[in-house]
């Protein structure tokens, strides 16, 4: 059953597809649910936003059918308007575009939520936090990349924790903050004590040998 993550304020895991085996993601996707991970994040990549090419609406539209879970579509691709459309009727619940792709973040987010789905905003660990104060309003949630995006298994970049906590100080309590990249049993908990609510993991669960392991080292890690 769809378990729509912005009903509650516990934190959630995310499970990012990225790292998983292609060839069976539908049993890896129920893999992961079971072992504990509370929705799927789903890394879209156009190789020129970011230099990797990942998937689009189609491998969206067998997961959708795939799964009941929550689908989280981060899109590191420049042409956000182009494809949300599609992305959504595929079965995305959260459109969650990158803030340096367009010249006017609120304009594109009106447009996004049109769509009848969720919407948000992301920003690159070079990219300051002040881009995101146009939209910040508009949005439902804001994603923080603690790496620079395009790769799945990187080091966490801490000074995304000073991007959350300054970006936390402005969300209503009815928005959410996500933390992406580098995720982790020893990241997860400063990450959470700077106000991040979802926690996005894909190394550190597909790579792990026990996943329901996984999903417990990072659930006893926070608070
Ligand atoms: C990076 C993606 C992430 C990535 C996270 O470009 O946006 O979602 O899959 O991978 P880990 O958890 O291995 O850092
Ligand atoms: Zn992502």
């Amino acid at each position: 059953m769809t378990r729509d993550p912005f009903t509650t304020s516990s934190p959630q895991i995310a499970a990012s597809i990225l790292s998983a085996d292609f060839a069976k993601l539908s049993a890896e996707i129920d893999d992961v649910l079971a072992a504990g991970a509370d929705f799927v994040h789903l890394d879209i990549m156009d190789g020129h936003f970011v230099p990797n090419i990942s998937f689009g609406p189609p491998v969206i539209k067998s997961v959708r059918r795939a799964t009941s879970a929550y689908l989280d579509a981060h899109l590191m691709i420049t042409e956000p308007l182009r494809y949300a459309r599609a992305m959504v009727k595929a079965g995305a619940q959260n459109i969650c575009f990158h803030v340096e792709v367009t010249a006017n973040p609120a304009a594109t987010a009106r447009e996004i939520r049109k769509l009848g789905c969720n919407v948000g905003i992301t920003l690159n660990p070079a990219t300051p936090v002040e881009m995101l104060w146009p939209a910040i309003d508009a949005v439902d949630m804001v994603l923080v990349m603690s790496v620079v995006p395009g790769f799945s298994g990187q080091k966490f970049i801490p000074e995304a924790l000073t991007k959350l906590r300054e970006i936390k100080k402005r969300l209503r309590p009815d928005q959410r903050l996500e933390i992406d990249g580098g995720i982790n049993a020893q990241t997860i908990r400063a990450a959470r004590d700077a106000g991040a609510d979802w926690f996005v993991v894909a190394s550190a669960l597909f790579d792990h040998p026990d996943r329901a392991a996984a999903v417990a080292e990072l659930r006893a890690a926070l608070p």
